[in-house]
């Protein structure tokens, strides 16, 4: 949530800043913002919506500097407007910072500020900070320090941050202190990108694509000092950690569209591709079973665990889901599937053999993180099942897997949940093969997974059908959605991706518990989405499917192919290939994340930027 970028080095930074805003933006648009040191002042542009916006108020208003900040929002505290935009300057201006993360202690920060003569000209808490950065220096000046020094400034932000409650990452500029970039976090990522004679600061490696192929995460307490020919590391409690430069594996082409209109549905079409990523190198033929080379559990360990805890958030929690059903089914060991959010505060009774997966498109969703820390002070295995590699949870946990998905941009994850979902069946075969499962039974799940990239490429040729759905039901106010057993989070999965872009209230169900609730919402005006593939319980879905049928509700059923007895009930039949049940959450969520972005096409919806939403929740 919320995007920084800075800049040290002899270019102008504005061309950075502005690229890297636009690469950055998925984290939030609210509001955008830039602040340029040209050598004697700072110049700052910032204004409400879009970075497009900012972009052209920079056309009419251009600004210079070899050194800068910017910063995309997404609102916490103030709404967004030109005001509370980030950049925010403290003292009189000779402070200027961006800020991703939450102040908790701001208002008593504020008032203590107020009272010492500090004027508030917004409703953020990132002003706070600015301020508070500013008094620090003010103290050091009356100290003797050199206000012109580096090292002053340094001390400013260290005294600062020391105060606050809360998170942050944050990039700040000093108006006295030309080509100077400090950059501190706790909790919410930064990453320098390392160049020629020219640093590049953001909060994650995709703006630095193309200009540095090194780079090097900061960790919690860690502060970077930044100029155009040096950069120093240090950790707030006055050590020197030591510099771990990493290689920057994306490309350019991870973050085109090409021919795709928007970032969703090109991530919809990837995910042939991305399955066969999540397998690749993972299927052990002989042994029948699935290896994974980042686990870091030798086979003793993991054949010990007697109990799973999955913590997650949004789309990768109803991948947690789907886990459960196979981890339980194929390996036998008790799976529980936990938000995050209320994880890190509860607490459970753990097992000592308890293992604990923490699932993450981003790695860097704070209650994912604030839950796998907290799990593994307890002394839990914590490993995550990630696509960013590099990124905080990666790094924390204990070992992992990581999805090789590429970059997921669209805020609506979809192609990081059916690679989430194929790796946890490759969970679920590693961990029955350690236990009861036999060596044909992995043989065929094996078979069966090899498959699965052609069956979702057979599955994506229904959205033409899903175009003809989504035309007749656009204008519905309600859906309901609804499976069972394997298919009841796809159903959860499909009502969040519909809500998330079209904004239509529509919610998910084990399509039995329907009559407990959710039934009372049917009328000739809401659509249920069935997902109705063959399997053990078709008849009694089929049933389900009847009791919405009498009360007049129109009825959209994902079904086989070849399955001509569900026509006759439903009045609308997307079909998908046949898979055994336990793969049917790859094929049926396909044509459920093409009928969302239809429907929000036609609704005039911005499917990759949908309201309210960020793709990386940094906050709490
Ligand atoms: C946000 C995103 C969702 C995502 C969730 C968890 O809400 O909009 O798409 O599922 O965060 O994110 P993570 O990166 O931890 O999977």
């Amino acid at each position: 949530m919320c995007g920084i970028v800075g800049y040290v080095g002899p270019k102008q930074a504005y061309d950075y800043l502005i690229e890297g805003l636009f690469r950055l933006e998925y984290r939030g648009y609210d509001s955008a913002g830039v602040a340029l040191q040209d050598g004697s002042k700072i110049s700052i542009r910032k204004k409400t919506g879009r970075v497009s916006q900012l972009a052209d108020l920079c056309k009419l208003l251009p600004i210079h500097g070899t050194s800068g900040i910017g910063h995309t929002r997404w609102a916490t505290h103030g709404e967004p407007s030109d005001t509370n935009s980030h950049p925010h300057t403290g003292g009189n201006g000779e402070v200027v910072l961006v800020h991703n993360g939450v102040i908790e202690n701001y208002s008593i920060l504020r008032d203590r500020l107020r009272e010492l003569g500090y004027v508030f000209r917004t409703a953020t808490d990132t002003e706070v900070a600015a301020h508070l950065v500013a008094h620090q220096l003010e103290e050091a000046v009356k100290l003797g320090d050199d206000p012109f020094e580096a090292e002053t400034c340094v001390r400013a932000v260290e005294s600062a941050v020391r105060q606050i409650k809360g998170t942050y990452g944050l990039a700040v500029m000093f108006r006295d202190v030309p080509g100077l970039l400090i950059a501190t976090r706790f909790g919410s990522p930064l990453v320098v990108g390392m160049g020629r004679g020219e640093y590049f600061l953001a909060s994650d490696a995709s703006p630095l694509v193309g200009h540095t192929k090194e780079i090097v995460y900061l960790n919690d307490h860690e502060t970077a000092v930044i100029k155009a020919d040096s950069f120093v590391l240090r950790h707030q409690d006055g050590s020197a950690p030591a510099l771990s430069i990493r290689a920057l594996e994306q490309t350019s082409r991870d973050t085109d569209l090409g021919e795709f209109d928007h970032y969703m549905l090109k991530e919809i079409f990837e995910q042939p591709q991305t399955i066969e990523n999540a397998l690749r190198g993972r299927l052990d033929d002989e042994e029948a079973t699935a290896k994974f080379g980042g686990l870091n559990l030798d086979p003793q360990s993991l054949g010990r665990i007697d109990r799973i805890v999955l913590t997650a958030c949004g789309t990768s929690w109803h991948a947690g889901l789907v886990g459960e059903y196979l981890i339980e089914e194929f390996a036998r060991i008790p799976v529980e599937v936990e938000y995050a959010s209320e994880l890190r505060y509860r607490n459970p009774p753990m097992a000592d053999r308890t293992m604990i997966f923490a699932i993450t498109q981003s790695g860097e969703t704070a209650d994912t993180l604030a839950a796998l820390r907290e799990c593994k002070r307890k002394g839990h295995p914590t490993l995550a099942i990630c696509n960013t590699v590099g990124s905080t949870i990666a790094r924390e946990a204990d070992g992992g897997i990581y999805l090789h998905a590429g970059p997921e941009i669209g805020v609506a994850s979809t192609k990081a949940f059916t690679s989430q979902v194929t790796v946890l069946t490759l969970l679920a075969l590693l961990l029955g093969r350690m236990r009861h499962l036999s060596h044909p039974a992995g043989k065929r799940m094996i078979s069966q997974l090899r498959e699965m990239p052609d069956k979702i490429r057979q599955a994506l040729k229904c959205f033409d059908a899903v175009k003809d759905v989504a035309r007749k039901y656009y204008t519905a106010e309600n859906f309901l959605y609804l499976g069972r057993l394997y298919n009841f989070p796809v159903a959860l999965e499909g009502a969040l991706k519909l809500k998330e872009i079209s904004y239509i209230h529509s919610e998910g169900y084990p399509a039995a518990e329907m009559k407990h609730g959710p039934i009372a919402l049917v009328d000739e005006d809401t659509p249920s989405v069935f997902i109705a593939p063959r399997c053990e319980i078709y008849p009694k879905v089929m049933s389900n499917l009847e009791e919405v049928k009498a009360r007049k509700g129109p009825v959209i059923a994902i079904a086989c192919e070849g399955d001509d007895k569900i026509a006759e009930l439903a009045d609308d039949v997307i079909y998908v290939p046949d898979v055994d049940e336990y793969l049917q959450p790859l094929v049926t969520s396909i044509p459920l994340q093409l009928l969302a972005y239809q429907i929000a096409i036609y609704r005039g919806c911005n499917v990759d930027r949908p309201r309210n939403l960020a793709k990386s929740v940094t906050v709490e």
